[in-house]
């Protein structure tokens, strides 16, 4: 959905797993090599067994009724009930462990709140700063985001952190992790949200210090740049870009190109023409007036936009004649 591209996940990883960016990660991999090693090992046994004990108690001729050779063997019920009970309580003693480091936050750590909604993720960071579908943050430094949503149940993941969680409306859930690189990464949802659950991506892009502070600055001006350029990247890094194409093709949303000046038919059977009102309006109200043939599904931009990004947004439309 992003004019950022994510770096490839299995470029740089293992045959299982996304390069390791987050080192309290390293706990979840081993756990997961090490059910899986026992799983082998258990799944070869187990064949092993049968196709000896096949072999064994294979009918004969002289032999039609096969002998009830065991009543009870104290030991071996004992071993087999003891033996995976160690093993489970193993497992469950590591992931427990490796579930509390991954859910407390060092108190140092930088918070930023994520809202999801269809079918977008919005960051807003401590000085005030918002971004759509790109979460920006410093190399080395705890990140903690508080995470809530606005309509279904959403799913924060990143591979790349073994980090996912569930975003659910009415409640905030949280996570952390720590980058020890700067580089772009991918993020997804991975919970099925709806039609654009796939679309459903981000880009975590980490920076070093320097590059965050000048990011920091940036990000939300937009001042000196001409109101079409503005709008093209309101477009390109607010989400519009994930329903809304500018070629013609039909997305979630109408497109923008030749959308100015158009007439559109409304789901209540009225007739609008597209002007700089009615714009304004669907942006900040999008259930107000709903394109015959969409669904109202677009998530409200009211405080997420300021005036001059709307301004922004109708004068490029305007241009995508
Ligand atoms: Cu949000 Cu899937």
């Amino acid at each position: 959905m992003n004019t950022l591209k994510a770096e490839s996940l299995m470029s740089k990883g293992s045959f299982w797993f996304p390069e390791l960016l987050f080192s309290s990660g390293v706990q979840t991999d081993r756990l997961f090599y090490f059910i899986f090693i026992c799983s082998c090992l258990m799944f070869v046994g187990i064949i092993f067994v049968v196709f000896y004990f096949l072999k064994k108690y294979k009918k004969t001729q002289s032999n039609q009724v096969a002998e009830l050779q065991l009543t009870h063997h104290h030991l071996l019920e004992l071993s087999w009930t003891i033996i995976p009970l160690i093993l489970v309580l193993f497992v469950f003693g590591w992931g427990f462990k490796g579930f509390l480091t991954l859910s407390v936050a060092p108190s140092d750590a930088m918070e930023i709140h994520v809202v999801a909604k269809k079918w977008l993720w919005q960051f807003e960071y401590p000085n005030g700063n918002k971004t759509i579908g790109e979460l920006v943050v410093p190399v080395h430094k705890p990140i903690k985001l508080i995470m809530t949503s606005e309509d279904v149940i959403h799913s924060f993941y990143l591979p790349n952190f073994r980090v996912k969680r569930d975003v659910v409306p009415n409640r905030y859930t949280r996570l952390w992790f720590e980058s020890k690189r700067v580089g772009n990464f991918q993020i997804f949802c991975t919970e099925f949200c709806g039609d654009g659950h796939s679309d459903m991506l981000g880009v975590l892009r980490v920076l070093d210090d320097k590059a965050y502070v000048a990011w920091e600055k940036e990000v939300n001006s937009g001042a000196d740049m001409p109101l079409d350029q503005l709008g093209e990247k309101v477009y390109t890094t607010k989400g519009c870009i994930t329903c809304h194409s500018i070629d013609g093709s039909v997305k979630t949303g109408p497109t923008w190109k030749g959308l100015f000046g158009s007439v559109h038919k409304l789901t209540n059977g009225q007739s609008v023409s597209v002007e700089e009102n009615y714009i304004r309006e669907s942006i900040t109200a999008p259930q107000a007036k709903v394109v015959a043939g969409f669904q109202p599904v677009m998530p409200t931009y009211s405080g997420v936009l300021n005036d001059r990004e709307i301004v922004a947004v109708i004068e490029y439309i305007k241009k995508l004649k």
